[in-house]
């Protein structure tokens, strides 16, 4: 929304939550504080916010003002009754459209943002039009394909623009004018048009497809680290045929983020309740392969800490999903240390931009223990050098560029001997710290 805002000076946006601390921060007056790290975001926070972007808690009445409502709630896998670990919960997704129907008093359309299951359009029009008060509304489907990290960079040229809606007249007049938006600053011919269930299963299909990509890499370094193969020399291999591509072939630790399962376990429970076992089971691989990458990392590291890690200080360098962002959602590093906590290891843990609170809300939220045992096993850190200090072992959870400029004879100095390092991300230098001394495992070679 503040992309919009900022390519589109002459719209009002308006961007409301009913958490009011979230909107305090989002209009705190140091734009250093608002509560999403993403590069280049709080520049344009700055540019356009009082001048057309707004931030509220006065839901109601940005409902009555606007023209077109984006919905872009959160859509998290059910945690309880029927789909439960699999659909998506579509709680919030319900209560938005039924204060929409209440409040509206002129027709409106509907943008769902959201990653939603397919077919969610008909129950949000069911919604709509049969507890409104007669205003007329337009659902357009509109999914997100920015990744974190990158999400200023992808909203100002993104590969393309989707846009659902009904195939007839209403339709195609409601689509042409969320076009108009966003040929303020695409061009015309990547803004792609569809019927509201493709563009709907667009989205969960290209996340299924990337986080494919991921898992398909990571099981062929299990394999490389059993031959003399290496993964990253396979990769370069693979990703030179241009059919392939270069992207999305790093071997990691196991990929997180806040869509990858969710959408392919969205995918999974679609399948399987049209009777589909063998489109579900295909698609569900993809996350047992997932969680055997962040399972084997973790007891990898207890097999060469000569099987116990109780009471050994390990630090975790990063927390978050991937680099440049604060977002931890289903980060691996969660289940990496959930899987040593019940080795009883200490856990130390150093991320350039993840809160101290944020850590252990991730471990608490697992309930694998209780918050006090927690608390007891693991340290937050703010300097990397303090984390690493009497440490029988590094772990790489996270690709931050800062980790690989770092003194890492001095921090080598003050580790306890042997000294090991585990790059789940592949990005130090593997000759250069064996020559210090350090004894280092990489994944896949
Ligand atoms: C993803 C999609 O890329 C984006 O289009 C969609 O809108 C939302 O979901 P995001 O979750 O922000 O974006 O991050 P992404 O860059 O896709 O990475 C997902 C996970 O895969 C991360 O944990 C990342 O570290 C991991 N990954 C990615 C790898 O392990 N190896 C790779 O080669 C690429």
């Amino acid at each position: 929304m503040s992309v919009i805002a900022k390519q589109c000076p002459d719209i009002q946006v308006t961007v409301v939550d009913l958490n009011e601390a979230r909107i305090a921060a989002w209009n705190d007056e140091d734009v250093n504080n608002i509560p999403v790290y993403e590069p280049g975001l709080s520049e344009i926070v700055k540019e356009a916010r009082g001048r057309n972007l707004f931030f509220s808690t006065d839901v109601d009445k940005a409902i009555h003002e606007a023209d077109t409502i984006f919905i872009s709630v959160n859509t998290p896998t059910k945690t309880y009754g029927a789909g439960k670990g699999l659909a998506a919960d579509l709680k919030w997704i319900e209560l938005c459209a039924r204060q929409i129907a209440r409040v509206s008093k002129t027709d409106k359309i509907i943008v769902e943002k959201s990653t939603l299951p397919v077919r969610t359009a008909s129950t949000l029009k069911d919604i709509l039009t049969h507890t409104g008060n007669g205003t007329k509304f337009q659902i357009l489907s509109n999914p997100e394909f920015l990744a974190e990290g990158t999400a200023v960079k992808d909203l100002l040229n993104p590969d393309r623009v989707l846009i659902g809606g009904d195939q007839n007249e209403e339709g195609r007049k409601a689509m042409s004018a969320l076009i108009d938006v966003y040929a303020n600053w695409v061009p015309r011919e990547r803004i792609l048009t569809t019927n509201v269930w493709s563009s709907e299963l667009s989205k969960l299909t290209a996340n299924a497809f990337l986080a494919q990509r991921v898992s398909s890499i990571n099981s062929l370094s299990e394999l490389c680290e059993h031959t003399e193969a290496d993964i990253s020399e396979v990769a370069r291999a693979i990703g030179t045929d241009s059919r392939i591509g270069p992207k999305f072939l790093k071997a990691s630790v196991g990929f997180g983020g806040s869509c990858f399962q969710k959408d392919i376990l969205n995918l999974v429970y679609i399948a399987r309740s049209y009777g589909l076992t063998e489109v579900a089971d295909y698609w569900e691989q993809v996350i047992i392969m997932n969680d055997h990458q962040k399972r084997r990392f973790a007891n990898k590291i207890i097999r060469t800490l000569y099987n116990t890690v109780n009471g050994k200080k390990i630090t975790f360098l990063g927390w978050a999903f991937k680099k440049d962002t604060n977002d931890t959602r289903e980060s691996a590093a969660i289940y990496v240390a959930d899987h040593l906590l019940y080795e009883q290891a200490n856990i130390t843990v150093y991320d350039p931009k993840v809160h101290k609170e944020q850590i252990y809300t991730d471990l608490d939220y697992l309930a694998s223990r209780s918050s006090d045992v927690n608390e007891e096993l693991v340290q937050v850190e703010s300097d990397p050098y303090e984390a690493c200090k009497n440490a029988h072992a590094i772990a790489i959870l996270t690709e931050w560029d800062e980790f690989k400029s770092y003194d890492w004879k001095r921090i080598y100095d003050n580790m306890l001997k042997p000294a090991h390092i585990f790059d789940g991300r592949n990005i130090l230098d593997k000759q250069q710290l064996e020559a210090i001394g350090f004894k280092v495992s990489a994944v896949g070679s």
